[in-house]
């Protein structure tokens, strides 16, 4: 399937899903959510160590819906957060910066603030460029090969380049530095996940018939690198 096949492909089955998706909105941050909090954890269902990932790790999970994928990075050095961020509708808000224990992990919504491409189980058109050089801008970011919008996975998954209107929405982490584990809190900034329920509800009423898309998560969700979750990482 190429690009413009896929893009269609999903906007296709537009439906009438209401309601939903609100979280509780932390004080002094108009932008951020509290959502359930889920334990990360690997495939084979033991908690996720943070110390443990490797730089330039990948992996995919879903949250804070179980059809809405994110992505959990290792960028492999500290990261500071990132104030002035903002939405496409101009709300701002600050990005807090890496976790763990070389606040060096990230988490984002996988779904492109432009047209919504994101990791399936057959394809991905959105990935994580590992660096290759300090001076190439290819790497080190975050690509939809889809219409070519690129993030900033180290600044709150800004926008670079190409058409996306607003960053990447922000998965809010939890460390827990006693057990070395990870839990996703809540999201921030602009997230797409009402328009994504809109546009792909036949699509996941198809994939997943008896699947409450919008119910709670358990406890642990399970976060697997993305060669193992796409069959077919697309790569520009
Ligand atoms: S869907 Fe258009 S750039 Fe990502």
């Amino acid at each position: 399937m190429d690009r413009r096949c896929f893009v269609k492909a999903c906007t296709v089955g537009a439906g009438l899903i209401a309601g939903g998706g609100a979280g509780l909105a932390v004080a002094g941050d108009t932008s951020a959510h509290r959502r359930q909090r889920v334990r990360l954890v690997g495939a084979d269902g033991t908690p996720l160590r943070a110390a443990q990932l490797a730089a330039g790790a990948q992996y995919v999970f879903h949250y804070p819906f179980a059809a809405t994928p994110c992505f959990l990075l290792d960028l492999g050095r500290p990261l500071a957060g990132r104030n002035g961020l903002a939405t496409e509708d101009g709300r701002r808000y600050d990005w807090p910066g890496g976790v763990g224990p070389r606040r060096s992990i990230v988490a984002y919504s996988a779904i492109c603030a432009h047209m919504m491409a994101h990791p399936t189980r057959v394809v991905s058109y959105i990935s994580y460029r590992t660096p290759r050089s300090e001076d190439d801008p290819e790497t080190g970011v975050i690509s939809c090969c889809a219409e070519n919008s690129v993030y900033d996975p180290a600044a709150g998954a800004q926008v670079l380049s190409g058409p996306a209107p607003q960053p990447l929405a922000a998965i809010v982490l939890d460390y827990d530095a006693g057990r070395d584990e990870l839990h996703a809190t809540g999201t921030l900034g602009g997230d797409m996940f009402q328009r994504f329920f809109t546009e792909f509800a036949v699509r996941l009423s198809l994939e997943n018939p008896s699947r409450d898309e919008r119910g709670p998560l358990p406890d642990d969700v399970r976060a697997l690198p993305l060669e193992t979750f796409s069959a077919n990482v697309v790569l520009c």
